[in-house]
């Protein structure tokens, strides 16, 4: 039987390179997109396109063939500008979708987030649109309509949406969590809540939605739904750390949304990645339901517990 080739975008990425080791380790053969200046250590076997997703023909040659595209690659607020985080997720889509268009491609895996659903009810679903707040959820939402298109028209398209992803590997997310949970000079815990989602979960989600997702169809990829005192004591029982104790007022965290605007304003750029509507967010449970992806692709989550001795492990060989 011929061997099944897997495109990823965003390979070099922290769920990219936990989806290309899955993908090789389960015979796959993969190519993967890699800018110039990419980290591409740890990733043996991965066949190398060197190119952005704004070169179309490095795209072009990417996925030409492929049975399947997984579409990562995308930038958020804390490490580009709103017009980046724009051009990167809403245009690289677009650029590669027509390139997908042009080519003989297998089914195409849209990585967007859980960010562009929102709900006053307890859990958010995939029919609760949000409007977006700040361009890393606009760009995201323009690129799943994008995609949706594209799977209306002549290709085939699913698109995943993950919550907040834990795992070895993340520099972001990851040792936030972790640091309100071990370390003593971490006192505060955010107020309000997430869903929180282990990365190999997320990794076999991406896997289903490509063997087993409805064409055109969306699919939130979720985990256990925490508040963020109740993830800070768990991750301390189980690691022996010191659990945040004290909650970060809410009307701190509001009132740092108008600060950041006006610094942005007096400096004509963004400084802060936030403004007043996302300091609001930051302070909300967002919490989710993954029961459509559990029914229609057999996705299964694991508690956080599953996902601590690795991840602080990896964390305490980075941070000493
Ligand atoms: N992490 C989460 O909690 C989370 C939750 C929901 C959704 N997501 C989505 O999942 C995807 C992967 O997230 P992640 O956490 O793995 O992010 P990440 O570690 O920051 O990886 C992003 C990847 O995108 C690549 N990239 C950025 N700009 C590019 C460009 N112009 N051309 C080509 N590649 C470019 C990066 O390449 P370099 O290595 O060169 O920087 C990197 O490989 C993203 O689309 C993100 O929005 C993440």
């Amino acid at each position: 039987m011929p061997t099944d080739v897997a495109a990823v975008t965003g390979a070099t990425g922290f769920l990219g390179g936990h989806l290309c080791e899955r993908l090789l380790e389960e015979g796959w053969d993969v190519r993967g997109l890699s800018r110039p200046t990419s980290d591409r250590n740890g990733l043996e076997g991965v066949d190398w396109y060197v190119g952005d997703v704004f070169e179309d023909e490095t795209l072009r040659a990417l996925v030409d063939g492929v049975d399947a595209v997984f579409h990562l690659a995308g930038v958020g607020l804390w490490s580009a500008g709103p017009e980046t985080v724009e051009r990167v997720n809403r245009d690289g889509t677009a650029t590669l979708l027509s390139a997908c268009r042009d080519s003989d491609v297998g089914r195409l895996v849209f990585t967007s987030t859980a960010g562009t659903r929102r709900t006053t009810k307890r859990f958010a679903d995939e029919t609760d649109f949000a409007e977006p707040i700040g361009a890393y959820q606009s760009s995201k939402a323009a690129a799943e309509r994008l995609v949706d298109r594209y799977a209306e028209d002549d290709g085939d398209a699913v698109t995943v949406h993950p919550t907040s992803i834990f795992g070895p590997g993340d520099d972001s997310f990851t040792p936030q969590l972790l640091a309100m949970g071990l370390e003593p000079t971490m006192p505060a815990y955010l107020p309000g809540g997430l869903s929180v989602v282990g990365v190999s979960d997320v990794v076999d989600g991406l896997l289903s939605a490509y063997a087993a997702g409805t064409r055109g169809d969306h699919y939130i990829l979720g985990g256990e739904n925490l508040t963020y005192d109740r993830a800070a004591e768990r991750i301390a029982d189980h690691a022996g750390g010191s659990p945040a104790r004290v909650p970060v007022p809410s009307t701190a965290i509001h009132a740092a949304g108008p600060v950041a605007e006006v610094v942005d304003a007096v400096a004509d750029r963004r400084v802060f990645p936030f403004d007043r509507r996302m300091a609001r967010l930051a302070t909300s449970e967002l919490f989710y339901s993954s029961q459509k992806a559990h029914e229609e692709l057999g996705y299964e989550y694991e508690p956080l517990e599953a996902h601590l001795p690795e991840t602080v492990a990896w964390y305490r060989s980075t941070n000493g």
